[in-house]
């Protein structure tokens, strides 16, 4: 039987353990996973396979829900993993692989680096010069995909050279949580919507990825990423792409892909005198979280001194196209925060005339409120007349929470993308050209903040940097709306 397998560069890292083991194990128990695919670990690490699988099983005891993990399903799916002691940059070590790989007849392997994107050419080279890259062969690359423009335009041309676009599979996993793909269903699902998804209607849209963590131990590679490349460049930009796209002409992947591309080159490009006006970095302090104190980031492991590192960036930004001219969307991301709330919200455009007489009294009216977590959830704001004699209007919401609309469990994203890959979807991939145009756009204002006054300081535990609620004050929307 020709079977299917997928190796994991990185199979011993914290997203390995973390998120994509937990991830294949749950799709595995759900009998999603095809008959017979293996799994292959490939890390540096000297690992017998017990030793390895000793490893796993303590991650899906430690990251999974507790009820979810059971031994008999636990034996059936470490039947599937192997593990391969391999160093990304030394060839000769590939033949392990490749001895590991031919025992198996497989109809073309799943190449999955969860590793820094450094290593995405060297180990794509030496996959193919150890004849392991077949036509059928896929292989995914974890984001932030390069540090640049020039960078990721380098691995998309050198990786290229090796895999066709159709078998590289960008992941960015926003894409594959659940309420993002409900904001397919919500724009293209529902007319009612359409006539207003514009400058007439929208006044200003926030998009808000705000974290409770850390940099989690991740230390040396938050010091050269920052919240701009490590958030902004990816998850940030793709929501707003999926927020601001025109309608594709299905959901084949490519007509998703021209349509987000669109978007992304409708960035309106920021000057050095907008990068000042119009963003805020910050940088955690030390501070408080749930009643224990943090260190703040300069304390955190592996940073420098006098690192400048952003934790926080605050953006107004503005898309250049018949559509969004001249409305701002505010993005809004940031680590040590009070709470971890993802949310996008869509202010709808006042009345043109109150006839309830108290000016402002229909600001912030009517309002979408999106929220991806933790708990799924959509609200409609619509005005109301408070209950009284008084003709008093106020926004009361329309609630739908997906967790009591729909009782079935909800795949975690990389749980949905790992099937993708398996079944050969690429729509909530990003392609080359997508991931060129956001940087194209993200680095100028990098360049940018290297010649402006470091991160505004903000305490762990708190709202952010000041002049992040002062930019957002602009428009009209609260962070973390409720
Ligand atoms: C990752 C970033 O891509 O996304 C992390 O590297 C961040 O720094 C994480 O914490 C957030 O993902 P989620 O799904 O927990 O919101």
């Amino acid at each position: 039987m020709k079977v299917q397998i997928l190796v994991i560069f990185g199979g011993t890292g914290d997203l390995a353990m973390r998120k994509l083991l937990p991830a294949l194990y749950q799709n595995h128990r759900e009998g999603a996973l095809p008959d017979g695919m293996r799994i292959v670990g490939v890390g540096r690490e000297g690992l017998e396979r017990n030793s390895y699988l000793d490893k796993v099983r303590d991650a899906l005891r430690q990251f999974l829900p507790a009820t979810d993990f059971d031994d008999a399903q636990w034996t059936t799916f470490s039947a599937r993993l192997e593990f391969v002691q391999l160093d990304a940059r030394v060839s000769a070590d590939y033949a392990r692989l490749a001895a590991m790989l031919r025992w198996q007849d497989s109809r073309g392997h799943i190449f999955y680096l969860a590793t820094p994107s450094e290593l995405f050419i060297p180990i794509c080279t030496e996959l193919n010069r150890a004849e392991l890259v077949s036509a059928t062969s896929k292989v995914v690359l974890e984001k932030p995909l390069g540090h640049d423009l020039p960078s990721a335009q380098r691995i998309n041309r050198e990786v290229g050279a090796i895999f066709r676009e159709q078998q590289i599979y960008r992941i960015d996993h926003y894409l594959g949580k659940e309420t993002v793909q409900n904001l397919f269903a919500l724009r293209f699902g529902n007319g009612m919507f359409e006539r207003l998804w514009n400058r007439d209607g929208i006044r200003d849209v926030q998009i808000t990825i705000a974290e409770q963590v850390g940099v989690e131990g991740r230390g040396a590679f938050y010091e050269r990423t920052g919240a701009m490349r490590d958030m902004v460049q990816n998850h940030l930009l793709q929501l707003l792409c999926i927020l601001a796209m025109e309608p594709p002409l299905s959901l084949e992947a490519d007509a998703v892909r021209d349509e987000k591309l669109k978007v992304l080159r409708s960035l309106k490009p920021l000057s050095a005198v907008d990068v000042a006006r119009q963003t805020v970095r910050g940088q955690y302090t030390a501070g408080e979280m749930h009643g224990a104190p943090v260190a703040g980031y300069l304390d955190e492991p592996d940073i420098r001194a006098d690192s400048r590192t952003e934790t926080f960036v605050a953006l107004k930004v503005e898309l250049n196209n018949w559509r969004w001219a001249g409305v701002p969307f505010y993005l809004y991301t940031g680590k040590r925060l009070q709470s971890r709330v993802a949310e996008i919200v869509v202010n709808f455009r006042d009345v043109p005339h109150s006839v309830f007489g108290s000016p402002g009294t229909d600001s912030q009216g009517n309002r979408l409120v999106i929220r991806l977590q933790p708990d799924e959830s959509l609200k409609l704001y619509l005005m109301t007349k408070a209950p009284g004699d008084e003709m008093t209007v106020r926004p009361v919401s329309l609630n739908l929470e997906f967790s009591s609309a729909f009782s079935t469990r909800r795949r975690d994203a990389y749980e949905r993308l790992l099937l993708d890959v398996i079944r050969g979807r690429l729509t909530l991939f990003m392609r080359g050209d997508e991931l060129d145009a956001a940087w194209q756009w993200v680095d100028p204002v990098i360049d940018a903040w290297r010649g402006q006054d470091p991160p505004e300081p903000y305490v762990a535990g708190g709202g952010g940097p000041d002049a992040a609620l002062a930019l957002l004050a602009q428009g009209s929307a609260a962070p973390c709306d409720a």
